[in-house]
């Protein structure tokens, strides 16, 4: 579903968001992209739905080379993927309602089949009785369930969600991560930016840690617990 090659993103100024970082990520996997704050997890997240543009290397998502991908084509590209941002994203003067059926909307559904999925998203959510609400009316746990079931209601092949239990309490973060393990039943490739180090014990999945925008570890579970640490492929 992805691959990186030797993957650069220089910002202005020099800084590194990322440093020759090779991965990939077969369909249907899930994987958390872990390491310290500035380690470069939201910049990878933003490089493979085409956000930013790599300064050196190349990406394939989902067979599109997205390193080379034309404006044209990044609608094509951002229908295949659901993101949860780390900051929302919410629109502000929309509602609950529309800011979920949005991207039912762009995908270009029939009008009565696009109430009834954003409908059922919601509830599924716990948002029933929200969705004439503002997102501004909303707790931050409501805002990102919100994100969450913008992110999800097309049944996306691939999530991205960058922190998407940052600002929650523990027992709502784990009804989150049961929505996402959920999707990832239904056979979505998931790709979690985390550095909770509660979700990280609680769900044995693949590791992509990241250091000063390098990939330091690449831990796979059946690496976990039976094996020795050292079994783990150190990557520099
Ligand atoms: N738009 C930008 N312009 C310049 N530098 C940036 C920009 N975005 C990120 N960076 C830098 O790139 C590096 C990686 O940032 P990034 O946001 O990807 O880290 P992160 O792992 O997501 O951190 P956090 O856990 O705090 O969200 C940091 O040094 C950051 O300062
Ligand atoms: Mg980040």
């Amino acid at each position: 579903m992805i691959q990186m090659y030797h993957v650069d993103m220089r910002y202005p100024g020099e800084t590194y968001g990322l440093r020759d970082v090779s991965l990939s990520v077969e369909r249907g996997e899930f994987v958390f992209l872990t390491g310290p704050s500035g380690a470069g997890k939201t910049t990878l997240l933003r490089l493979l739905f085409g956000a930013e543009h790599p300064s050196r290397g190349q990406i394939i998502v989902a067979g599109r080379n997205v390193s080379r991908l034309s404006s044209a084509s990044i609608p094509e590209l951002r229908r295949q993927i659901g993101v949860i941002f780390q900051d929302f994203k919410l629109l502000p003067e929309r509602t609950v309602f529309e800011n979920v059926c949005i991207t039912l909307e762009i995908a270009g559904l029939p009008r009565r089949e696009l109430r009834a999925r954003t409908w059922s998203m919601l509830r599924r959510l716990g948002l029933g009785d929200r969705l004439d609400n503002r997102p501004r009316a909303l707790s931050g746990g409501e805002q990102q369930r919100v994100a969450i079931a913008r992110a999800l209601v097309n049944d996306p092949p691939l999530l991205l969600a960058d922190e998407p239990t940052g600002n929650l309490d523990p027992d709502l973060a784990f009804d989150i991560m049961d929505i996402i393990a959920d999707a990832h039943a239904r056979g979505t490739t998931v790709i979690v930016a985390t550095h909770d180090p509660s979700l990280l014990e609680r769900y044995p999945h693949r590791r992509l840690v990241l250091e000063s925008g390098r990939l330091i570890l690449d831990r796979r579970p059946d690496t976990f617990s039976n094996a020795p640490p050292q079994t783990a492929r150190r990557l520099s």
